[in-house]
Formats: C-alpha cells, sequence, structure tokens
C-alpha cells in the first residue's frame, strides 16, 4: 500500500522503514522536504505534509498533540483514505508527561471529527522503539484498535499484522478514551519506573478448557 508518515519524528522514523521493510510503499510528509536533518540514510522520500498525504492510501499522523489538528488540516481532504491516528494528548504537568484530556473526549475523536478520512487510532500504546522491532519479541505484541469504520479496520489490522503486532478490535473511536490513558501507563512504566523500553503489551490465555 502507499503509507504517508506525516512526521519524522521518533515514531515516524520507527514506522517508516518498519512499513517500507514490510514491502510498502511509504513517504515521509515534512515542514521542509529539502532539509537535510530529515536525511537519516533510510532512503524513503520526503514530501512537503500535503504533498505525502494526497499521495497516500494510509495516512499515519505521527506529530505531538500541540500540532496535531494544524498538521491534520494541512494535509488536506483526505476522502477516501485511512487515517492512522497515534497521537496521544500529552502536556507536561507537575509529575512529568500527563494527559491533556481524557473522561469526556480523546484525541482519536477530535482529529477524527475533522478529517473526511476513516480515522483508526492505534499505535499509540506502546514507545517508539517497541514499533520497528514487534517482530522479535517472543510473543507477538498487541496493539489495540478503534475506529468507527469495519474495513478501515481490518485493513489497519493486516498492517500491524505486517509490522509484527497481533491487532486486537477495540470497538468504535470513542474508546480512543481507553487506549490514550493506556499509553500513560506504558509511559509512566518507562520513564518513572525504570521499565526496559522495549517491553510491549501481549495478551495471554491459560491452558485448557
Ligand atoms: N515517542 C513515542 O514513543 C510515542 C509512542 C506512541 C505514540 N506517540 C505519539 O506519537 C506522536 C509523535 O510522537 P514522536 O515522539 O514521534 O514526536 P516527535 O519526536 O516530537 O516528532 C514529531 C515530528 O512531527 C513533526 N511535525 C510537526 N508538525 C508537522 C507538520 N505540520 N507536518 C509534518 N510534520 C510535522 C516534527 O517535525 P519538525 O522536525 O519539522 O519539527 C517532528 O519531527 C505524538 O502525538 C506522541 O504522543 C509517541
Amino acid at each position: 500500500m502507499k503509507i504517508a508518515v506525516i512526521g519524522k519524528g521518533r515514531v515516524g522514523s520507527v514506522l517508516g522503514p518498519a512499513f517500507a521493510k514490510a514491502g510498502h510503499e511509504v513517504v515521509y510528509g515534512v515542514r521542509e522536504p529539502a532539509d537535510e536533518k530529515y536525511d537519516n540514510g533510510d532512503e524513503i522520500p520526503h514530501d512537503t505534509t500535503e504533498g505525502a498525504a494526497q499521495w497516500g492510501e494510509v495516512v499515519i499522523l505521527a506529530v505531538d498533540w500541540s500540532v496535531a489538528e494544524s498538521a491534520l488540516a494541512e494535509c488536506g481532504d483526505l476522502g477516501g483514505k485511512i487515517l492512522i491516528d497515534c497521537t496521544n494528548p500529552l502536556t507536561m504537568g507537575e509529575e512529568g508527561l500527563e494527559l491533556a484530556l481524557g473522561f469526556d473526549t480523546s484525541a482519536g475523536e477530535i482529529l477524527a471529527g475533522q478529517t473526511a478520512a476513516k480515522a483508526v487510532k492505534t499505535l499509540n500504546q506502546v514507545g517508539s522503539p517497541v514499533m520497528g522491532m514487534a517482530h522479535a519479541f517472543p510473543n507477538r505484541p498487541i496493539q489495540f484498535v478503534a475506529g468507527e469504520d469495519e474495513d478501515a479496520k481490518a485493513l489497519v489490522s493486516s498492517l500491524l499484522r505486517d509490522i509484527g503486532f497481533e491487532p486486537i478490535d477495540y470497538g468504535g473511536i470513542r474508546n480512543a478514551r481507553q487506549l490514550e490513558p493506556l499509553a500513560m501507563v506504558w509511559i509512566d512504566q518507562a520513564f518513572k519506573h525504570g521499565m526496559d523500553p522495549q517491553t510491549a503489551w501481549h495478551f495471554m490465555k491459560a491452558d485448557g478448557d
């Protein structure tokens, strides 16, 4: 598939090569495509945010929450496309990173309401180091998938499998209200409790009936 990755930061620079390695065509959408700072040797082309988003069949939004709405607007009309929203609405609180919103809305719902794309919330639940090495875990790491469109979720689930995750349907986009706090659990463990950042969520079943 043609996958546009908007933002070449920690998440984007891991997801781009992961999807390229899985056989997909990838183009980055960045603010200054000619800027050498984006050249990290991964050989994935850069375009403007709008250029990449209009080219892609799937658009991955991998920018900070503070600029997520404006970056999504820069993408232009995404009608007919799928948006993968991996943002977490983080802000810096007195005790470190915390959620900027929750309970009555979510970044997932806000962004889904601002695009004609079929929005799917996923790839927000673990740190970027995990996203590029999901195949390396002894058991498949999970990734919950929330969104209104079943076909879009099925396609995104297939993309998640391509990079080594086990996708789990998590219902409608409203459930991003649980997936964004789930990211906070991972962040808290990694930043405050010494968890190795190469740690992922996994579901286990008991033996027997
Ligand atoms: N880091 C993680 O482990 C992790 C894990 C799960 C989810 N997330 C979420 O994923 C999102 C990205 O996180 P990150 O850690 O990758 O952030 P990051 O390292 O700060 O990178 C974000 C990138 O977005 C770019 N950007 C800003 N506005 C843009 C625009 N209009 N068009 C294109 N690119 C734009 C910035 O580019 P410039 O260089 O031009 O400023 C920057 O490189 C956040 O919402 C975060 O909460 C992060």
